[in-house]
Formats: C-alpha cells, sequence, structure tokens
C-alpha cells in the first residue's frame, strides 16, 4: 500500500466518532467555588511552556502531510484556523517527506500560510540527527514533536517491527536540536516509568498523548485483515497520564492530548498539572464535516469555555488552575490509588 494512501485511510477512520470511548476527564470533577474575585477581561490565556510563549494553551496537534494535495490542504486549512485564532499548530509525520522531497509541499503550506505562528515539526524515533533539523528547517518550526507510537506500529500492518536503540536516538536528536524536543504518544498515554527514562536522557517537553480520544488500535485494526481486537482498549488514559508523569517529573513542561473534546477538559488537564492542551480529532472532524469557519468558531468558543473556568476557579493565567480543588471518581481514582500518584 502507498503511505499516501495509508494517510488518508488514517483520517477516514479516526473521524469516524467512537461512542463507545471512555474518557477519563468524564472522572475528574473540578470543586465548584462561589466568589470569585476576578473580572472577565482580567483572564489572560497566555501560557508559557518551557522557552515557549504562547498565546493560548490550546494547540492544533499532528495529524497530517504528505499524502498528496488531500493532506496539503487539510494542513492549509488547519494553518488558517491556527493563525486566525493565534494558537500554535503541529503538522503529521514528516518522515517521508524526508525521504521523498516531493511531499514537502503539504507540510510546507502551513509556515506559508501562518507565517509568524508558532508550528511544531514531527518525526519518529528512527530519524536521525540530521532528518530532525531537517524536519525543523522545513517549517522554520519553533519546536520538534518525536512521537512514541510502538504498539500503533505493531498493529499496523505494514508497521515497524524493530525498536531498538530508540532511546539512544532520541537522546542524540535532544543533544543536538537547536529548538525545544517534545516527546508525545499518539494515544496510549505516557507511563511513570517512560517518563522516568525520558527525564534521565534529558527531556523536559512531554504531551502525555493518552487515551480517551482518537483510538489507533482500532485505527489500525480496521485496516487488518485479522483484527487484534484484545488490543481496542489499550493505554493509558490522558487524565491518569498526567498524574503518572507529574509524580516522578513535576519539573516537566507538561502538555496533555488525547480524547479533548472542549475546554473543559483542557481546564482539567491544567489543574492537573498539564500547561498546555492538544487537539486532534476534534478538530478535524468539524472540519471535515464543516468548514473552516466552523473549525475557528469552535476554537473561539474553546478559548471562552476554558476562561469561564478560570474566572470562577479564580485563575487570571493559566497556570494559576494547577491543584485547584479536585476529586477523581470510579476507574481512574482505583487507578490512582494502585500506582501511588494521587
Ligand atoms: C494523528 N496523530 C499523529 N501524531 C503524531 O505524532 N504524528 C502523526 O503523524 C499523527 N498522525 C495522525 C493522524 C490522524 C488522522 C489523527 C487523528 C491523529 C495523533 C495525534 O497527534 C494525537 O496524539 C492523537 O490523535 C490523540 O489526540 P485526539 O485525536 O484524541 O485529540
Amino acid at each position: 500500500m502507498s503511505r499516501s494512501r495509508r494517510k488518508l485511510e488514517h483520517i477516514r477512520h479516526a473521524i469516524t466518532r467512537d461512542e463507545m470511548a471512555v474518557n477519563s476527564f468524564d472522572e475528574v470533577e473540578l470543586i465548584h467555588q462561589s466568589l470569585s474575585d476576578i473580572h472577565w477581561d482580567e483572564v489572560s490565556l497566555r501560557t508559557n511552556l518551557g522557552e515557549l510563549e504562547l498565546s493560548s494553551p490550546l494547540f492544533v496537534n499532528a495529524m497530517t502531510g504528505g499524502g498528496g494535495e488531500k493532506t496539503a490542504s487539510i494542513n492549509r486549512e488547519l494553518a488558517k484556523a491556527a493563525k486566525e485564532t493565534g494558537i500554535a499548530m503541529a503538522v503529521g509525520s514528516q518522515m517521508s517527506a524526508l525521504k521523498d522531497p516531493r511531499e514537502r509541499m503539504s507540510y510546507e503550506v502551513v509556515r506559508q500560510e501562518n507565517p509568524d505562528g508558532v508550528v511544531f515539526a514531527n518525526i519518529g524515533t528512527e530519524a536521525t540527527p540530521d532528518q530532525a533539523k531537517d524536519a525543523v528547517d522545513m517549517l522554520e518550526a519553533n519546536a520538534l514533536q518525536i512521537h512514541l507510537n510502538v504498539l500503533q506500529e505493531l498493529i499496523m500492518p505494514e508497521g515497524d517491527r524493530d525498536f531498538t536503540n530508540r532511546l539512544r536516538n532520541i537522546e542524540e536528536i535532544v543533544k543536538q536540536s537547536e529548538v525545544p524536543v517534545l516527546i508525545k504518544e499518539v494515544g496510549f498515554g505516557i507511563s511513570m516509568e517512560s517518563a522516568r527514562q525520558l527525564k534521565n536522557i534529558g527531556i523536559s517537553y512531554i504531551d502525555v498523548g493518552g487515551k480517551g480520544g482518537t483510538n489507533f488500535s482500532k485505527v489500525e485494526n480496521k485496516r487488518r485483515k485479522q483484527p487484534f481486537e484484545s488490543y481496542n482498549n489499550w493505554g493509558i488514559p490522558t487524565a491518569i497520564s498526567i498524574k503518572e508523569v507529574k509524580n516522578v517529573f513535576p519539573e516537566s513542561h507538561l502538555m496533555a492530548s488525547g480524547g479533548m473534546r472542549n475546554g473543559l477538559d483542557g481546564v482539567k488537564a491544567m489543574v492537573l498539572g498539564a500547561r498546555a492542551f492538544g487537539m486532534a480529532g476534534h478538530l478535524l472532524r468539524i472540519l471535515m464535516k464543516d468548514s473552516l469557519d466552523e473549525v475557528v468558531e469552535e476554537i473561539q468558543h474553546i478559548h471562552d469555555e476554558v476562561k469561564v473556568a478560570m474566572t470562577v476557579l479564580g485563575a487570571k493565567e493559566p497556570y494559576m488552575l494547577e491543584g485547584k480543588p479536585h476529586i477523581f471518581t470510579g476507574r481512574s481514582k482505583e487507578w490512582l490509588e494502585q500506582r501511588s500518584t494521587s
């Protein structure tokens, strides 16, 4: 199967809404407070994530590129939405464009559309430091995402099978990179153990990319003759993954993604310790079913939803949300008790 066909299949399967998906943010309750002492107009969405200055904690997470005109047009539209709303945006994996220059155009459009915006490049753990630099240069990117996706590769019929030396490889990239390197999962979450390994090689930016939204077990299983259905529920839910990483790596610059549906999910992530939150599937679904205008409206609406909680909870800036009173219920509570992360 050609790589570009695979990318289009991913999009088609990923936007099929998974009504059965359990979202861990439904098991995080923020405790209402009745005596806010701030003015709506004082609430600022600006947030700092290590060296990155973001005008909003929301960002468009990595999705596509490299599949011809179709993926170029998706990236172009997402970049226009990001520009109009001032949010950061990641592109999908650039590995194909690093091997085939004809594919570069579908990524480069993101920088062309949004010359002054914050843009994240994206590569796999197999990339060399030179390829990492090339991916960043292709977009004049402000940061570089490296995705961890072992389970996806294993379920993907044509996926990688050799995962040796990947941590060492990431370490080399980090040493040589001139921009911040963000490590992300793709919907299976990052555990305490993995976070510790990342910390030990000098990573400081982590996007937990947890379970609860786009499910790459299901997406890849739809592309298999004999699906590995027993893996459809594998992964660390996003809210829990934030706690896992925070527990062993409290000083990390933490982002949350995986199943973000609205501004309140984002607020919950920030209460748990994330400084930014990414959306992929939700925004893609709106773009594919409606249009660019609806994506822009949705982003503006999410900003307002975040500001509502910030005003109620008395947080003038996103970082002030961290640690606001909350409880965990249900399976998430059980998980945290057994993993001693609460
Ligand atoms: C993705 N995702 C992704 N991530 C990555 O690092 N590189 C990639 O190339 C892709 N490709 C991709 C394609 C499509 C169609 C989707 C929907 C997603 C994963 C994405 O960035 C994110 O981690 C997960 O989708 C979980 O977030 P959501 O979708 O639940 O908000």
